[in-house]
């Protein structure tokens, strides 16, 4: 298969998903707490982000424009971007309801320069987002080309020290290796989507790619950026294993008596 093949299976998963993951039936996205004028942001972007009044962002990836949402409402002029047909309609259906400085638009991350126009303040991607990207390098070089002199990137993800394992008969165990090459990616079947929703998805397979953090890191200084903070955190925005439970702040940790491992990480890079 080639690289095309691979992101037409996947945004037909994706397409599939954004009516299950906009009907909410486990409450997972938070979809009613946004209508009602709420905020969806998790605790550990919401505490690092800073100030956004005023600035102009590009939300990368932005599935059906929650967070889109919750940054407009923060003060930001935002565009939001995914190369989900669904997710995007989604997504202006619902900015528009809302009466917040969101627009989107549909495409792949890697055409994003061709597709939006103007220099942005800011680059958003949070949660889900790398993990379908095949070169991590080529899409640093993106969030620089979006960026002003000055501009900033804030990425939060999974940690890709604990991505590449599984649960395996009650334990955690290794499952795919550490760093995908770009013409092979990890091939999944997924029966059902990630929120708990009893659906059984049509379009099961898809296509991932993990990213070592070095491989992020470095891609971002190729791409002529600098990093001013990395923060990792023993916690997560969902259950990447069965006995995690979620905290009062809705992220997900490992039992108190269980290893403590960082699940995921942030940083904010700069260009110029
Ligand atoms: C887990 S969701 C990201 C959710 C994100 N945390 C948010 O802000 O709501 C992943 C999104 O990436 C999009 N996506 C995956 N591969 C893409 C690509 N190559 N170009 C553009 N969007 C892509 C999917 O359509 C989906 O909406």
């Amino acid at each position: 298969m080639d690289k095309q093949s691979y992101f037409d299976a996947n945004r037909k998963s994706w397409d599939e998903r954004v009516a299950i993951h906009r009907r909410d039936e486990t409450g997972f996205y938070d979809v009613q707490k946004v209508l009602d004028g709420g905020d969806k942001l998790n605790a550990i972007e919401a505490s690092e982000i800073g100030d956004v009044k005023g600035l102009r962002i590009a939300h990368l990836q932005c599935h059906f424009g929650l967070d889109s949402i919750c940054l407009a409402r923060r003060g930001a002029s935002v565009v939001g971007l995914d190369f989900s047909s669904a997710a995007v309609k989604e997504a202006g259906a619902l900015a528009t309801r809302l009466a917040v400085d969101a627009q989107f638009v549909e495409g792949n991350v890697y055409d994003a320069r061709q597709l939006l126009s103007g220099d942005f303040d800011m680059v958003y991607v949070t949660w889900g987002a790398i993990n379908w990207l095949p070169d991590i390098a080529q899409w640093a070089k993106v969030v620089a080309s979006l960026l002003k002199s000055g501009g900033r990137l804030y990425l939060a993800e999974s940690h890709p020290n604990v991505l590449p394992f599984d649960w395996v008969n009650g334990r955690v165990a290794p499952r795919f290796d550490w760093r995908t090459p770009k013409d092979v990616p990890i091939s999944d079947e997924t029966q059902n989507t990630y929120t708990g929703a009893a659906d059984i998805l049509v379009n099961k397979k898809v296509y991932e790619w993990q990213h070592p953090l070095s491989d992020i890191i470095n891609g971002l200084i190729a791409a002529g950026m600098s990093l001013d903070w990395l923060h990792e955190h023993p916690a997560l925005t969902w259950p990447l294993f069965p006995n995690m439970t979620a905290g009062e702040d809705g992220l997900y940790r490992l039992p108190a008596d269980h290893a403590q491992l960082a699940l995921s990480f942030s940083l904010q890079a700069r260009k110029g």
